[in-house]
């Protein structure tokens, strides 16, 4: 008997998300059963039992009747728990050491980049100016990262590993071995208060849009070594007030910026981000799916839960992560 179809859904817009590129590796993966690129007018929608979907527009998921799960080709959901017509099927997420490892290394060159004080030394240069300012030590910054989920943890247990003071926000309590936890809207100044360079590795739910704003960064410690505290947002752009990062570089409440997200991607050529001289900026590919890697990991689950195992890393659709 046929096995059921996996269908692929992907709007990525960039290299990395070419859906022939992804159709490809699922071909490899899924060699035993029907891989169909949507939209596919000679498919029967009842044959489909899996999806794997990056930013499928809404209501593009309501039409299979005979859905068995849904696979979501990144960390975060944010955009399918935007669709309202979503089947209740359940909804898996990525989780995986390669992407995992990817955002570790992007956290650490941001942190590393605001600690050295990397935007004044390239200035310096440009401006042939020997003038080296008093480097301090990776024990004195207080780093915090709010999320300390799959990719919080693994970046905090990096830098607690180069010396920072790490500390960790997260929705409930935790222990992570060597790093100080905080957990809810109680804890959260305390937090932040003890925080120079802080590092958003939040998903994008009700409760943290828009939560990056003038009233957290104030909050961050103003006696910081860096003279101003600086803060990185890798999760997604919709946690930032961005009229409220502009301001607060402006007026020094902010020292400076690492964003790899935007409230509207890709970036407006006129958006003031690009030529600021305290924003270092990326295009939210601080850690890309990679098509090899997720495409076994889809590949593994959809084996296992044939198998009557259980998936691994459902998404909580209340929570909204
Ligand atoms: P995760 O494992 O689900 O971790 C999320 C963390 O955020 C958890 O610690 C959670 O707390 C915490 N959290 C959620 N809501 C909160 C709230 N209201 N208050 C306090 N803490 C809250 O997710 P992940 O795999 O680490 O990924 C995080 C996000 O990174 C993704 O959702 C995605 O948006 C972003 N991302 C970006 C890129 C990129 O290239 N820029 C790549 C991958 C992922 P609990 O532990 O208590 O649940
Ligand atoms: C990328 O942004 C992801 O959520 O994996």
């Amino acid at each position: 008997m046929t096995k059921g179809a996996l269908a692929l859904l992907i709007h990525g817009g960039t290299d990395n998300w070419s859906p022939q590129r992804w159709k490809a590796r699922f071909n490899d993966v899924c060699s035993d059963r029907p891989v169909v690129l949507l939209p596919d007018a000679g498919l029967d929608p009842a044959d489909v039992h899996y999806a794997a979907v990056w930013k499928p527009v809404p209501g593009e998921l309501a039409g299979f009747p005979n859905l068995r799960v849904i696979f979501n080709l990144g960390a975060g959901v944010d955009a399918l728990m935007a669709d309202k017509t979503l089947p209740s099927v359940p909804l898996v997420r990525v989780a995986v050491d390669d992407l995992t490892q990817r955002m570790t290394e992007y956290v650490v060159l941001h942190v590393l980049m605001h600690h050295r004080q990397e935007l004044y030394l390239r200035e310096s240069q440009r401006a042939k100016r020997w003038a080296p300012k008093y480097q301090w030590p990776a024990a004195a910054i207080g780093v915090g990262i709010l999320g300390l989920g799959t990719l919080g943890i693994d970046a905090a247990e990096v830098l607690k590993r180069i010396g920072f003071q790490v500390a960790g926000w997260s929705r409930s309590e935790k222990q992570v071995q060597g790093i100080e936890t905080f957990h809810g809207a109680a804890q959260l100044n305390t937090f932040l208060a003890r925080t120079d360079i802080l590092v958003s590795l939040l998903p994008l739910t009700p409760d943290t849009r828009g939560i990056l704003d003038r009233k957290m960064f104030a909050q961050l410690r103003r006696s910081s070594p860096l003279g101003a505290p600086a803060m990185i947002n890798a999760g997604r752009g919709g946690l930032q007030n961005e009229a409220d990062i502009l301001a607060c570089l402006d007026d020094g409440t902010l020292g400076a910026v690492s964003l790899d997200v935007f409230g509207q991607e890709p970036l407006p050529a006129d958006s003031p981000f690009w030529t600021h001289p305290k924003v270092v900026l990326t295009p939210h590919n601080a850690a890309d799916t990679d098509a090899d890697a997720i495409s076994r990991y889809v590949a593994e689950q959809i084996g296992a839960f044939e198998a009557g195992g259980a998936l691994r890393n459902l998404v909580d659709r209340v929570r909204g992560y």
